[in-house]
Parts: structure tokens; C-alpha cells; sequence
């Protein structure tokens, strides 16, 4: 696991941008899994101005998203189907048809949650997913207590969770109680984990991920298990962790042949 610490959120993006360009550049019908939520905006931004700019394309790119509400309409503002649109997608040059997420209007639960993981796999699988962690240590909404081999299913957001996400909605009463979401298993089949958490809110969770013991009460502690992973983290974030020093360091020393 590779921790980078960067001064502000910003550097975090560009950061993030450039493994994402890199890749894509090195392997144009790369897969990308993708996060929502506030963490990975910066990446998005970053990645859509360098298109703009004519510095990547992702024309050839295939994309599933980690996870999305049960019982909102797709269409709906804050639907994930919607959002990732919104934030990234319909600013680049993807293909529509090459955005995947689940169908969290399905009727069929489970055998929405078995399509998904086949439409992953017979696209090659994840080659780099893009992550955000709740303050609950949850990646993709893989709350405490999910059985850490875990594959796509429904999931009951902690009300911890619920609060965070009252943000994006005029009232707590709004936010969807379950969600369909990868399972820590399916995200753990990607290639190349890059997480990102910004602010002080995301302290205790990160100090987990990196330096806790590998349990369910901590779903993101399983990334130690993965050969690799990128966490960029602000100052607020990493403020917590016994050994961010030695990971300043490690990044200084880091060989110049060494990408991320
Ligand atoms: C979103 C997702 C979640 C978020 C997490 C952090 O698709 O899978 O794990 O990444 O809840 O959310 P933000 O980034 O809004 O703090």
C-alpha cells in the first residue's frame, strides 16, 4: 500500500489524474471503476479539463460504477446513475453505452446484482476503480460487518452513513435506506485500487485502512490484502496516522522509475 500525502485536496486530483491519464494512454480500453460522492470531484474535473485540452481521450474506455440507491428513480437528481453523468461522463469523450452502474430500480435484486459482476467480467474486469471511504470505514457501501469476500448485493446504509450523505438532499428523510453495491470481493478483483479522502472527518477511517487490523468492523482495512493500492490523502486526513512521517519519506525516496 502506497500512502502519498499531499498539502491540499488539489494536489490530491492531480495526482490521482495522472495514474488514470497514464493508464489510459498506456492502454486505451481500459476499464475504470468509479466512485461518486465528494472525494473523487478534484479527479474528475482534472481528468475532464485534460481532455478538453486534447491530453487523453477515454473514446475506448469501459466504466462501472460502485454503487448506486435502491428506490430512486434513475432520472432522479441524486440518483448515481445521474450524478456520475452529471460529474464526469457526459464531459468526456466515453462512449454512453460504455457506462455501466447497477440498476437500483430493478425489481430483481439478485439477479441485478448477478448481472452486474458478469457485465465486469466479460469486460476484463476493473483495471484501475477510483474509491472514496466513509467516515464508517465503508468502501463502495460495504458497511461495517460485510463479510469481507463479498459480492454485488443490497446493502442497509448505517444511519452514520445516511447523515453524511443528507448533503446532497433537502432533508435526512430523503436519502435511501439501501443501496445496490459491489462487494468488497468484486472491488478487490480490480487491478489497481486508488483511494483518495480529503479532510479530517476521514481521520479515524484512513488511520483504520492503513494501520488497523483486517476485520468487517472496518470493511476498508481489507485493501492490505490488495498488491496495489494508492491512498492520496490531505493533511487533515492522515493527521492520525502513527507513521506519516515515515510515508512522507518513502514518497521522497520513491525511484524515479516507479509510477504509481
Ligand atoms: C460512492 C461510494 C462511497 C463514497 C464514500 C465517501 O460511490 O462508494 O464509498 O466514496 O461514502 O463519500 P464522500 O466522497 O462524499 O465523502
Amino acid at each position: 500500500m502506497e500512502v502519498i500525502v499531499q498539502p491540499d485536496a488539489a494536489a490530491c486530483a492531480k495526482l490521482g489524474a495522472d495514474a488514470i491519464a497514464g493508464l489510459v494512454t498506456r492502454h486505451p480500453s481500459a476499464v475504470l471503476g468509479l466512485a461518486t460522492g465528494s472525494s473523487p470531484l478534484g479527479i474528475y474535473d482534472e481528468l475532464i479539463a485534460r481532455y478538453k485540452a486534447g491530453a487523453v481521450s477515454f473514446a475506448e474506455v469501459t466504466t462501472f460504477s460502485l454503487d448506486e440507491y435502491v428506490g430512486l428513480p434513475r432520472e432522479h437528481y441524486e440518483s448515481y446513475h445521474s450524478v456520475i453523468r452529471r460529474v464526469f461522463t457526459d464531459q468526456i469523450d466515453i462512449d454512453p453505452a460504455r457506462v455501466h452502474g447497477p440498476d437500483g430500480e430493478a425489481t430483481e435484486i439478485a439477479a441485478e446484482c448477478a448481472r452486474y459482476e458478469t457485465a465486469i467480467r466479460s469486460a476484463g474486469g476493473v483495471d484501475l476503480q477510483i474509491l472514496g471511504i466513509g467516515t464508517t470505514g465503508h468502501i463502495g457501501f460495504n458497511e461495517p460487518g460485510s463479510s469481507l469476500a463479498s459480492r454485488t448485493r443490497l446493502k442497509t446504509l448505517t444511519p452514520r452513513t445516511r447523515e453524511d450523505n443528507a448533503r446532497f438532499f433537502d432533508s435526512i428523510d430523503d436519502v435511501p435506506m439501501h443501496v445496490l453495491t459491489q462487494g468488497i470481493g468484486t472491488i478487490m478483483d480490480a487491478r489497481h485500487l486508488l483511494l483518495v479522502a480529503t479532510g479530517e472527518a476521514k481521520a479515524d477511517a484512513v488511520r483504520e485502512l492503513v494501520e488497523g487490523a483486517v476485520s468487517a468492523r472496518w470493511p476498508c482495512t481489507i485493501m492490505q490484502h490488495h498488491p496495489h493500492v494508492t491512498v492520496l490523502l490531505d493533511e487533515a486526513a492522515a493527521a492520525k496516522l502513527d507513521l506519516a512521517e515515515y510515508y512522507a519519506y518513502t514518497y521522497a525516496k520513491k525511484p524515479a522509475w516507479q509510477t504509481l
